[in-house]
């Protein structure tokens, strides 16, 4: 079964705890979207939002760092409550040192790749994480459109992982509604992030449900 990872990024700011009590029930992931006007054009959470939102759901914390120098933040999200936190390879200087620090801090790692960026960057590493998440738009901002040029990097991946006998999930994140979930899972995609499908429903558990269909 698919699994589905709402991002808060579409939720409203000032109503955060009412947005993420919408999805509980039914997300596997509550996905948060840290970006830090540097590595992308858009600023967002810090780890005091992370920690907020630790103290009123269980869900499992999702970080994706958005972020130059993600080394620098990693202890930071991880004592805030983070579950797993995500580490670009186009940011990490030496990426294998960052998804240790992650690993060591007792939390789930994992890597990001842009669309413009080839699978081939992560192969030495997908080892060694937990999951890997490929963007299906640039990433910065909510409510893009999915870019299909990226499925054969899904298919691609998921062939990879799968004749290596290995555990990491992929993450498909960027553009996914009812039509390119099913794109993305039939590439052979494990976890969908959504922002705008699930918070622009006047149904936001309704449109989890329907994802997972
Ligand atoms: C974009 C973020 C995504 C974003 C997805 O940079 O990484 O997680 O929230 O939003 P939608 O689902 O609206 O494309
Ligand atoms: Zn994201």
């Amino acid at each position: 079964m698919v699994k589905i990872a709402p991002s808060i990024l579409s939720a409203d700011f000032a109503n955060l705890e009412r947005d993420i009590k919408k999805v509980e029930k039914h997300a596997d992931l509550l996905h948060i979207d840290v970006m830090d006007g540097h590595f992308v054009p858009n600023i967002t959470f810090g780890p005091a939002a992370v920690a907020a939102i630790r103290r009123v759901t269980k869900l499992q914390l999702d970080v994706h760092l958005m972020i130059e120098q993600p080394e620098k933040y990693i202890d930071e999200f991880s004592a805030a409550g983070a579950d797993s936190i995500t580490i670009h390879v186009e940011a990490a200087r030496n990426l294998y040192a960052a998804i240790k620090q992650v690993g060591s801090s007792g939390k789930k790692a994992a890597i990001a790749i842009n669309p413009s960026t080839e699978i081939s960057s992560a192969e030495s590493i997908i080892e060694n994480v937990d999951m890997i998440l490929l963007m299906t738009v640039n990433p910065g901002f909510g409510g893009q459109k999915f870019i299909e040029s990226v499925l054969p990097k899904i298919r691609e991946l998921r062939s990879m992982i799968d004749s290596k006998n290995l555990n990491a999930e992929i993450q498909v994140d960027g553009g996914i509604n009812k039509e390119t979930a099913k794109l993305a899972v039939s590439a052979g995609a494990d976890i969908l992030v959504a922002g705008s499908y699930i918070y622009g429903s006047p149904n936001p558990a309704a449109a989890i449900k329907s994802l997972k269909k």
